[in-house]
């Protein structure tokens, strides 16, 4: 086939094929309209929420949005008056430093003492993931089911940190199989972030949350676990607050929770 040349009137300009990609987008509608968004999510009926769009109070990822606009939530920051959207009238979010001993779940038949008995009753709220019984530490209760649902979603990786004591001393092998990935009755489990800060303490970081996953993980490597305590869930850390103590979510946090949720890890300004 003859190639044309430049200057060649006869020559079909072909635009890159990104171009063509970028112009196939952006005739395509993309995620839902905004103002449907939040009025499913309580913000008021649709014409209201026209109207905070109208009124600049609606910004998406920064900028003050225009009605039609349309989002993605999974990818898009929402925010309502600089709220994000995740945090609404109703919402609640507690951190709970679980002890020992404690279930985690709403309801336990055996009636044991259950996570959800340590914070206020109403409005009703859930765990988001779990501890295992005698794991303690940093534990998630709210009644933000989109929040929940979007932070237990292996896919958005949000990071859980444990500080586990173990049987020995874990050599440089032991530490390195961890890293590396586990395999387990269950597969192989993603690479963690492993450090030794002290002989027999473990910093474990990983952002898997299958059953018992850590203490299998250290189980498997010949180290098992002795004390298992979870210090951080994505950017939420809390070293103030005693086994059985919760306190609510700063504003700024709920929405570094709702950022990492969407897969952005940038710590709490
Ligand atoms: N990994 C465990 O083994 N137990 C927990 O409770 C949490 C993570």
């Amino acid at each position: 086939m003859p190639v044309a040349e430049p200057g060649d009137p006869d020559r079909v300009l072909e635009p890159p094929l990104w171009e063509q990609l970028a112009a196939k987008s952006a005739e395509l509608p993309q995620g839902e309209r905004l103002q449907k968004v939040l009025a499913v999510r309580g913000w008021g009926s649709r014409r209201v929420c026209e109207d905070m769009i109208s009124d600049g109070r609606v910004t998406v990822n920064g900028a003050t949005a225009v009605l039609g606009r349309r989002v993605d939530t999974d990818h898009d920051l929402v925010e309502v008056d600089g709220v994000p959207i995740g945090v609404k009238p109703g919402l609640v979010y507690y951190l709970l430093n679980k002890p020992e001993g404690v279930i985690t779940t709403a309801h336990d038949p055996q009636g044991r003492r259950t996570v959800v008995q340590i914070v206020p009753a109403e409005p009703r709220v859930y765990p988001v993931g779990r501890l295992d019984v005698a794991t303690e530490g940093l534990l998630l209760l709210t009644n933000d089911g989109d929040l929940a649902h979007r932070l237990a979603h292996p896919s958005h990786g949000v990071e859980k940190e444990y500080l586990a004591e173990v049987d020995g001393a874990p050599g440089g092998g032991a530490l390195r199989r961890l890293r590396d990935g586990v395999e387990l009755d269950d597969g192989i489990t993603a690479p963690a972030k492993v450090s030794q800060p002290s002989p027999g303490v473990l910093r474990i970081t990983i952002h898997e949350g299958r059953n018992r996953q850590v203490r299998r993980m250290c189980e498997a490597v010949g180290h098992p676990v002795h004390r298992l305590v979870r210090v951080r869930i994505g950017p939420l850390r809390d070293a103030q607050l005693k086994p059985g103590e919760w306190r609510e979510l700063s504003q700024a946090e709920v929405r570094s929770l709702v950022e990492s949720a969407a897969g952005d890890t940038r710590p709490i300004r």
